[in-house]
């Protein structure tokens, strides 16, 4: 069943009933201000970091869910209704809601009005805007009203919901004619206000909640709405908010167009007042007069549009498969950006207040970001390589605005220092900007023992090496890239973190995924050292990727698929030896992808292990069989009933991992079986099962075991984004970013046909074509580059050409 359609020509989700099974989301904002925004109108907005500076407040776990949104509310007679639905929850004649890249729309019609909303935020600007038109589509006239409503958040997050004996006295605001200013702790140690405003005449203005709503009444029941009338309250502690009140008499067939901006404005320490008391306004000011009329909110708007369509512009695919085209074009480009801009900090699933910027998650959004804004994800290398150890470990997580590692969490995840190594190499291969290299780079944030980020890279490299267990194999840690094996960590206690309890390095328990990220991100580790020219230091590398997988070989593999780790006590985890939790995921995806085994057999063997074990029609598990109790020895992994999260659930992230394994050895077609099951657009129709957005990529969905199979849970911020898209576009359709230059290499299914590609790479247009005839599902049998035919898979980088036109034909 679905709750919308795609509309591919506008790139939005079209969803046709608010009562969509879970809140469906928009992210706004491209840079530093944000706006979380579901069909509903519920959601909040942050300047830079959702825990330290939110604006507007939300609610998870709230009584009513996703009640705490920007809203308009229309009073028309004694029918209270909004243009989202929530939260009076009022019927509407009509709905409808289109999220497109970065704005979102949303109609609404009751007893003849229908209320028009555009909302979005400009690229340059730190404000929202929502444009309000009004219409009256029946034939007598209209006096309705029309009012705002946000509720602001005392900035920091946290502290917002939990310190109530100082919160509910620090509330503080002003009011200049239609603009309501939320100033508080502006005194004191913050040097940034908001202001929610509007391009009209006011009739009226609340900034107290309780006078808004009545003491005891949901924002469903708003008591100055119901009586008509704001009353001009300056709010004093308690709960501040922002409303305004706008009188509208409509002639039949007449609309009426409103602009709201809800804006972050910061002044510099000496300009903080203009007067005792009494904020500066000027950017205030300087920022609302520029969006004052509908015609510099539509140009702002447009700007937005094609400064989008620039960007996904770098990589567009034609093909006789409308999902992919969308996927690719669209969505999964889109999702990518917003993981990369978020990481895992702010979604309906993770609160903002939590996790930061994760070390490996951010490495790994790079993946799939880095040929949309390649300067910023140079940026984003030296922020993340600047949390490292000086012993090439890292902190796990950091804080968007401080930049600083995060302590409560610390460091001991043995497989951070390898992504490091992954996203570096991938803004490498995409620019070709080795000067990256050589910036220098602090540890923990302390210049004074900087150096190269070519160091980093070594000592990332180095960590793994100096740090094996008793097999040769990489010791794990807190954990490696399953957060939840966490092997020396035996908590017995509830309320004990899994991640940060017990020691982060044990002597004993190893992890195979680790060494084949070894394998994988060594040599490309060693691909950096040959390009700048330190041919000992890549022979010594490969060296040690020779060992680890001959460790591999020896100790890491199963008779039929690769082992997962070695516990505390050297016992295997993820061997058909367990009576529990046999065969894993990780290993198989990442030792294939590093082409272990791809020579010998295994690879295939480990692969059919795969599909024979773990593959349901939703996805891959990540483990069978699931564990059913705990395992003090295990961790984490072992809390969650069967078949949600990592025991046993499908883990979206590394579903691209084996299909990329499939890739390495050629099989086309199940590479794209295994891509398409959890391809939002291929299975939107089941949305009433998958429940989550059908444009966007999950973390989970519920595998076998799990009383709702299929599932899923915890939409957008997750690595499977830039893992799809890396898989898809770099193995799939095989246009893969080498040191050297793109490569041409597909590897898809025998019936999908002759495409063609556009990719910008390095400044350069890059038109290809791919031609099928034999129906071959992988292998080139000819490229020729802008006529000529060339050797092997490369098209050798002309950086004095503009566009190359490319013609591939497989064998
Ligand atoms: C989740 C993991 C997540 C970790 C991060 C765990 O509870 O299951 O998926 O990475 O928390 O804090
Ligand atoms: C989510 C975390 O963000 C990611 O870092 C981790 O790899 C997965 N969970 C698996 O545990």
């Amino acid at each position: 069943m679905k709750y919308g359609f795609f509309d591919d020509n506008n790139k939005e989700y079209v969803i046709t009933t608010p009562k969509t099974p879970l809140p469906w989301i928009n992210y706004l904002g491209c840079k530093d201000f944000f706006t979380l925004l579901s069909n509903t109108c519920g959601g909040y907005t942050f300047y830079k970091d959702a825990k330290l500076l939110r604006m507007t407040r939300y609610r998870y776990n709230d009584t009513t869910p996703d009640t705490n949104g920007k809203y308009f509310y229309i009073k028309d007679g004694d029918t209270i209704w909004n243009p989202g639905w929530q939260p009076t929850k009022t019927e509407l004649d009509s709905y409808e809601c289109r999220h497109g890249i970065g704005y979102s729309k949303f109609t609404g019609t009751k007893n003849d009005v229908e209320a028009a909303l555009v909302t979005f935020v400009p690229v340059n600007d730190p404000v929202e805007l929502t444009k309000v038109t009004l219409t009256n589509k029946g034939a007598a006239k209209k006096d309705i009203q029309l009012f705002s409503y946000v509720e602001w958040c005392l900035w920091n997050a946290d502290d917002d919901m939990k310190n109530f004996q100082r919160n509910l006295s620090i509330g503080e605001v002003e009011v200049v004619d239609s603009t309501i200013y939320h100033k508080t702790e502006y005194r004191e140690r913050r040097n940034h206000y908001a202001v929610y405003s509007v391009n009209s005449k006011i009739d009226g203005f609340e900034t107290s909640r309780d006078e808004f709503r009545g003491a005891y009444n949901g924002p469903d029941k708003p008591a100055a709405v119901i009586e008509g009338k704001l009353h001009n309250t300056i709010a004093s502690g308690w709960y501040p908010i922002a409303s305004h009140q706008i009188n509208v008499s409509l002639e039949a067939g007449e609309s009426k167009t409103f602009v709201f901006a809800l804006g972050y404005v910061e002044n510099a320490e000496d300009d903080k007042w203009e007067a005792p008391s009494v904020i500066n306004k000027k950017k205030a000011i300087a920022l609302l007069s520029k969006y004052q009329t509908v015609e510099a909110f539509d140009l702002a708007l447009a700007e937005l549009c094609s400064y989008w369509d620039g960007l996904l512009a770098k990589f567009h695919i034609e093909s006789k498969d409308e999902h992919v085209n969308r996927m690719v074009n669209i969505w999964n480009q889109y999702q990518c950006m917003v993981t990369f801009n978020m990481s895992r900090s702010a979604s309906y699933y993770e609160s903002g207040i939590g996790r930061g910027m994760g070390f490996r998650d951010s490495c790994q959004d790079l993946l799939g970001f880095v040929h949309l804004i390649p300067d910023r994800a140079r940026e984003r290398i030296i922020d993340i390589a600047s949390t490292q150890f000086q012993d090439g470990s890292a902190y796990h997580q950091y804080q968007p605005l401080t930049k600083k590692g995060n302590s409560d969490i610390g460091s001991g995840f043995n497989d951070d220092p390898l992504w490091l190594i992954a996203g570096t190499s991938a803004y490498i291969r995409e620019t070709g900007d080795t000067s990256i290299l050589n910036e220098t780079v602090p540890y923990d944030n302390d210049m004074s023992v900087a150096t190269s980020l070519m160091e980093h890279l070594k000592r990332s490299f180095d960590y793994i090496v100096n740090h094996k267990g008793p097999h040769d194999l990489p010791l794990i840690g807190r954990a490696d890239w399953n957060d939840c094996l966490n092997l020396n960590c035996f908590s017995e206690h509830p309320g004990e973190s899994f991640q940060c309890f017990g020691p982060s390095e044990g002597p004993v328990a190893e992890s195979v995924f680790i060494a084949g990220m070894f394998v994988k991100y060594g040599r490309e580790y060693a691909d950096l050292c040959k390009l700048m020219g330190d041919n000992a230091e890549a022979d010594r590398a490969l060296a040690e990727v020779d060992k680890m997988i001959k460790a591999i070989e020896k100790d890491g593999w199963d008779g039929e698929w690769f082992v997962r780790a070695y516990d505390a006590y050297s016992h295997k985890v993820g061997s058909k030896e367990c009576d529990e939790g046999q065969i894993y995921i990780e290993p198989q995806g990442m030792c294939v992808m590093a082409g272990v085994g791809v020579d010998d057999g295994n690879a295939v063997k480990a692969l059919d292990s795969v599909k024979e074990k773990l593959d349901t029609k939703y996805g891959v598990m990540i483990l069978q069989p699931a564990y059913t109790r705990y395992h003090l020895e295990l961790g984490e992994i072992s809390s969650y009933p069967p078949g949600y999260k990592e025991n046993a659930g499908i883990f979206c992230h590394n579903n691209p991992w084996i299909s990329i394994a499939e890739t390495c050895i050629g099989r086309g077609d199940r590479a794209f079986e295994v891509y398409k099951k959890t391809c939002p657009s291929y299975i939107e129709d089941i949305s009433e099962i998958h429940r989550t957005e059908p444009y966007v990529y999950s973390q989970m969905v519920a595998g076998a075991d799990a009383k709702f199979h299929g599932e899923a849970k915890n939409s957008w911020l997750t690595g499977t984004a830039a893992w799809t898209f890396t898989n898809i576009s770099q193995y799939i359709l095989g246009i893969y970013p080498t040191l050297e230059g793109l490569s041409v290499n597909p590897c898809t299914p025998a019936e999908f046909g002759d495409f063609s590609v556009t990719r910008v790479y390095r400044g350069v247009t890059y038109n290809i074509e791919i031609k099928n005839p034999n129906k071959v599902q992988k292998g080139v049998a000819s490229l020729l580059v802008d006529g000529k035919e060339v050797e092997g898979n490369i098209i050798p980088f002309d950086g004095s050409k503009k566009t190359v036109s490319v013609v591939a034909t497989m064998k």
